[in-house]
């Protein structure tokens, strides 16, 4: 059995804990065989248990208590806290794991649910296991969410080589936000949203850009958002945001206009992967 789960990018800018997309880096989940414990087999660091401490397994034991041991492989090309939900694709692998091995037959609704009251926010777990563009709510404790194709264009991931914690990145954020700004930031996300409904990714790309809730105050983390977006505005591209809590920068870009994109990007002083990627439309 093999499971798949796409690399997600959260927030777009204005969409804060609220939307997200998937992405084509994946983390590949394979049962090999039983086993009298579990056990990983994977080559992605040492730091990562290969026993029944890894995440993936207490995930999946904590949605059924009494699977039974198996041997696993796992491979990942989503790299370790860069802002792609590397650990959200683990938390909704572990889910699937468990759905499938336990003939659990759990809704896309449900997943979402599960892995939302285990992240805290559904900004990456519902594209990765809805795949595509995906935008929800988690309020009293339930999860509502629309998944909607995203318009067709190439996505441009900048990488940075330095490691961003969600945590850290999450510490520097306001306890409160004057009343007249959360009504103007949630404007510019409601009407990115709407622009991304309408096919329109210019005026998506220039909402993105203008996010009230999180950028201006992770700015200083991410220094390099500023010089980047500079060069989205020079090339053309539709717009360049912080991808989740950071540090990657994805830039959203026309088919055209990427080759000139990348070679800007390459130009830049920080040492970073430049990904091009597309949206995953299917999920888990
Ligand atoms: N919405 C979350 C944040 C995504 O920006 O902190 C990262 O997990």
């Amino acid at each position: 059995m093999k499971i798949r789960i796409p690399a997600t990018s959260a927030n777009l800018g204005p969409g804060f804990d609220s939307c997200g997309i998937a992405l084509s880096h994946y983390l590949n989940i394979e049962v090999l065989e039983n086993a009298q414990d579990w056990k990983i087999m994977h080559s992605l660091g040492s730091d990562i248990p290969n026993d029944a401490t890894n995440l993936l397994i207490q995930t999946a034991l904590k949605v059924a208590p009494n699977l039974s041991p198996k041997v696993l492989k796992m491979t990942s090309d989503i790299p370790l806290a860069r802002g792609l939900g590397s650990s959200s694709s683990v938390i909704v692998g572990g889910i699937e794991l468990a759905n499938r091995l336990g003939n659990l037959n759990l809704s896309q609704k449900e997943k979402v649910q599960i892995a939302t009251e285990m992240e805290g926010h559904p900004d990456n777990v519902a594209p990765a296991i809805c795949g595509d563009f995906v935008v929800a709510s988690y309020v009293d404790g339930e999860v509502h969410s629309v998944k909607h194709h995203f318009p067709m264009c190439d996505v441009i991931a900048y990488i940075p080589e330095a490691h961003l914690l969600t945590s850290e990145s999450r510490s520097v954020l306001p306890t409160f936000i004057p009343y007249k700004e959360a009504v103007q930031a949630s404007s510019i996300a409601n009407v990115m949203i709407a622009a991304i409904l309408n096919g329109n990714l210019p005026l998506a790309g220039l909402m993105m850009e203008k996010d009230r809730w999180h950028e201006a105050y992770r700015k200083k983390l991410v220094p390099h958002l500023d010089q980047i977006r500079s060069l989205s505005h020079k090339v053309g591209a539709y717009g360049a945001f912080l991808s989740g809590a950071g540090p990657t920068v994805l830039i959203l870009s026309p088919e055209e206009k990427t080759n000139q994109m990348v070679h800007e990007l390459e130009k830049l002083p920080l040492s970073a992967a430049i990904n091009v990627l597309s949206i995953d439309q299917e999920g888990i």
